[in-house]
């Protein structure tokens, strides 16, 4: 089995079977919300993490509690009665809105967000990102009865050669990043978040523009480490969230990576990412 039984092509884009073209094709009359907060990533860039985050700020602020969808809006997950985004309309205010979509793919109160939407962007380094994402597929794969779609050799070619689930990395990153100056989007890296939480959750709160002191603000980045998180994931009730909170960990790449392979992403992200400003910390 390959990549072509799980995947297909919307305007240039892989995208995964999930994600159906009629999806798609209403993202242009979606509407997002003034008190939407969304988080926008590719796959496996620490999504969830942010999410969780979000989620305790506004909760220690005594905010009311977002609706969330825990899978991105564009999906028809298998458990699901109809398209994540349908769902997503029905629910009430404030909205939390998660996405994989490349920017020209999304919402345009996404992609050009007015008033007082706010925007995530969790960015991590590719080989970390290729490596999480290939087992994630992998048991979503094995989840849906499909056994082992993958073998890594070829995830890892297809990921650099834009035949993967959600396209080319560098492309779907470096659409979001044309958004860098605009205030209503904040840009986070994983390596940052894992060598600095409390400095990456206090950033979190300003841009969420609510006032928290100094003790809650360390207690929600206490409560959000790899292994406190993991604890309310592995004891989630969906197949899918369970499977979220693997190693956690900075340059696990290398335990999958041969040295060929580590070399062809290197040449190819350093060819698409230079002089874009984008960098990332591969330990
Ligand atoms: P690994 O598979 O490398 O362990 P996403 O939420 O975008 O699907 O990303 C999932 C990745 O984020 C997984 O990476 C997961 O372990 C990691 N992750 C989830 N919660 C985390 C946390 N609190 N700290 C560090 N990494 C976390």
């Amino acid at each position: 089995m390959g990549s072509f039984e799980v995947t297909w092509e919307y305007k240039g884009v892989i995208m995964p079977k999930v994600v159906t073209k009629e999806t798609l094709d209403a993202m242009a009359d979606f509407q997002i919300r003034d008190d939407d907060i969304v988080v926008a990533s590719f796959p496996k860039t620490g999504t969830n993490w942010l999410l969780e985050i979000i989620r305790k700020i506004q909760k220690a602020a005594g905010k009311t509690e977002h609706s969330v969808v825990f899978s991105p809006m564009e999906m028809t997950v298998a458990t699901a009665t109809q398209p994540g985004y349908i769902t997503l309309a029905d629910m009430p205010s404030p909205r939390l809105v998660m996405t994989h979509l490349p920017i020209q793919f999304a919402p345009p109160g996404v992609s050009k967000p007015q008033n007082k939407v706010k925007v995530l962007v969790p960015m991590r380094n590719p080989k970390d990102t290729a490596v999480s994402f290939f087992h994630f597929f992998n048991k979503m794969m094995q989840l849906a009865g499909m056994g082992v779609v993958f073998q890594w050799e070829e995830f890892a070619q297809d990921f650099i050669n834009a035949k993967g689930s959600y396209g080319d990395f560098c492309d779907h990153v470096l659409g979001w990043w044309q958004m860098r100056d605009d205030p209503h989007f904040l840009f986070l890296k994983y390596e940052d978040m894992k060598k600095d939480l409390l400095t990456a959750v206090k950033t979190i709160v300003a841009f969420l523009e609510v006032d928290l002191d100094e003790t809650t603000i360390k207690g929600i980045a206490e409560a959000s480490t790899f292994n406190n998180m993991k604890t309310d994931l592995d004891n989630s009730k969906t197949a899918e969230r369970q499977a979220i909170a693997r190693k956690g960990i900075i340059g696990d790449w290398k335990n999958a990576f041969s040295p060929e392979q580590s070399k062809a992403f290197d040449a190819w992200y350093e060819k698409k990412l230079a002089g874009t400003g984008i960098t990332f910390d591969f330990e």
